[in-house]
């Protein structure tokens, strides 16, 4: 006699019975489909061999001896953790402000690429033991949170830049999503940092070592740069997308020269005149991490780049007063170039691909509830 579902493969079992069966044909299937993912990704790469060591340059000579080395604030070592085999197939790290806007950026990644995630499932926090950062990891993306400042950016690039090192990642490229205040651009605008400058107007960022002034430079790459410029489609997309300098500051208020700070010991007069004359030198936005970001890149030789959101024109005042809906709308278009350029880079570094290469990386996006990583 057949089952409730009608066939006659379920007949007389019970509930509990099928729930085990269908239990374990679902893992069967999974086991299957990770093994027929690692067949075709070893036919692929042929007999290429994993890197002995990660692209990075310059990095310290301490690093050796450090069995384990203990990534504190984001939670990690390489004492229980493979770095090699989690992250060794990182190409793009994302980094931006807040946990939150990095994990709405890692599912619009995990979209563009086609990955597919389990309904069940959802990406997980990998830095959670740290309680610092958040980072989410799909595929072949990074997606971190840096907090606010330079020293929060500053602790995260050595933590991130010894991960990759360890992983023997190869060439990875950074691209820090951000908000900025702009210099006569309006609220919506996206831009992308040409220079990252210091206070002083000078390209460096400046860090006080052992009681002395170290300079470290803080050029961008253009290349990359002019790149994402020229993936803004003007007559398609639904925002301006500009290049332009970029002042880093170690303040909000006073840095940025407001008039809405707790303090402010100058006038509205002489706060346009700065702004008049920083903007005829090219200025077009202040952030408060992009000169730490590229001067750490640069030093290990990556590839980065600064892509931010303008979410007030200083040139018209100090508040953030555009409605929050609006603001969650505009996050997404800095968000809508990276993701371009990831993908485009994605398709030409894998020649071939197509939405069944995408679905092989799938086992190392790491998400919450699967062992999967
Ligand atoms: N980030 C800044 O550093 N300044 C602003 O005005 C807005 C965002």
């Amino acid at each position: 006699m057949p089952g409730n579902c009608g066939c006659n493969t379920c007949a007389g079992a019970s509930p509990c019975e099928l729930n085990r069966d269908v239990c374990q044909l679902k893992e069967l299937v999974r086991s299957q489909g990770k093994q027929l993912g690692q067949l075709v990704r070893h036919m692929k790469m042929g007999c290429k061999k994993p890197p002995k060591e990660s692209t990075l340059k310059g990095l310290s000579p301490c690093l050796k001896c450090l069995q384990p080395d203990v990534l504190y604030h984001l939670g990690m070592d390489t004492a229980t953790m493979d770095f090699p085999k989690v992250f060794g197939d990182v190409r793009f790290v994302c980094m931006g402000g807040t946990a939150e806007r990095m994990e709405r950026f890692a599912y619009k990644i995990m979209k563009e690429l086609s990955l597919k995630l389990n309904p069940a499932t959802t990406l997980r926090n990998m830095a959670e033991p740290g309680h610092r950062y958040a980072l989410y990891k799909v595929g072949p993306v990074l997606c971190v949170s840096h907090g606010m400042g330079c020293p929060s950016i500053s602790i995260l690039l050595h933590e991130l830049i010894k991960m990759l090192h360890h992983a023997k990642c190869q060439d990875p490229v950074f691209i820090r999503i951000g908000t900025c205040g702009g210099i006569g651009i309006e609220p919506g605008t996206v831009v992308i940092s040409s220079e990252a400058l210091d206070g002083m107007l000078n390209p460096y960022y400046e860090l006080i070592v052992q009681g002395k002034v170290v300079l470290y430079s803080s050029k961008l790459d253009q290349c990359l740069a002019n790149e994402l410029l020229s993936l803004a489609i003007p007559c398609e997309d639904e925002f301006c997308t500009i290049i332009g300098k970029t002042i880093c500051t170690n303040d909000f208020y006073e840095g940025q020269t407001r008039l809405d700070g707790a303090f402010c010991d100058y006038t509205n007069q002489s706060k346009t005149a700065y702004l008049q004359s920083v903007q005829c030198q090219g200025v077009v936005n202040f952030d408060m991490e992009s000169t730490a970001f590229a001067a750490l890149t640069n030093r290990a030789s990556i590839r980065s780049a600064i892509v931010s959101l303008c979410i007030v024109n200083r040139m018209e005042g100090d508040q953030i007063l555009s409605p929050p809906e609006c603001l969650s709308e505009w996050e997404k278009r800095p968000q809508v170039l990276v993701a371009r350029y990831i993908r485009k880079e994605f398709l030409k570094r894998d020649d071939d691909s197509d939405t069944e290469v995408y679905d092989e990386v799938c086992p190392s996006a790491c998400l919450e509830g699967d062992k999967a990583i």
